[in-house]
């Protein structure tokens, strides 16, 4: 079972999610390497390709306020499986993270854990190497 602190800041991010056109709500949450949790929604746009997942959202805020190492991230959705997240936010989480903690929960509160090597193996072979 995946911190309940990590988990509400999800939950409560989710309600704050612009998504005007897919109408699918999405929080996140990232703890820091110090225990610090930085929050993100989805932000919608209607040039479809400028949206920005919750994950991101969340990364990029903890990353403006000084933080480049986390420990684990929450994501929510009101999906009957846990959401997975994106390519693209796969990619950013290995920007900053060799590994974290994954976790997918469901309104029901139906949790998936992972991590990022699964969701992303051998994100950065071979680049800049
Ligand atoms: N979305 C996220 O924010 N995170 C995910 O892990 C899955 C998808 C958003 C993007 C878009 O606003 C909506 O959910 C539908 O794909």
């Amino acid at each position: 079972m995946m911190d309940d602190t990590l988990t509400a800041a999800a939950r409560a991010a989710r309600l704050r999610a612009y998504a005007p056109y897919s109408e699918f709500q999405v929080g996140a949450a990232i703890e820091t390497a110090d225990g610090t949790i930085f929050t993100g929604c989805n932000v919608e746009n209607l040039s479809f390709g400028l949206t920005i997942c919750a994950e991101r959202v969340a990364i990029s805020t903890a990353v403006a306020a000084g933080h480049r190492s986390f420990r684990k991230l929450v994501v929510c959705a009101d999906s009957n499986v846990p959401v997975t997240p994106c390519g693209a936010c796969r990619q950013v989480m290995a920007e900053f993270c060799d590994e974290l903690e994954v976790c997918s929960i469901n309104l029901a509160g139906i949790e998936h854990l992972t991590n990022l090597s699964v969701l992303l193996p051998r994100a950065k072979a071979g680049i800049l190497g």
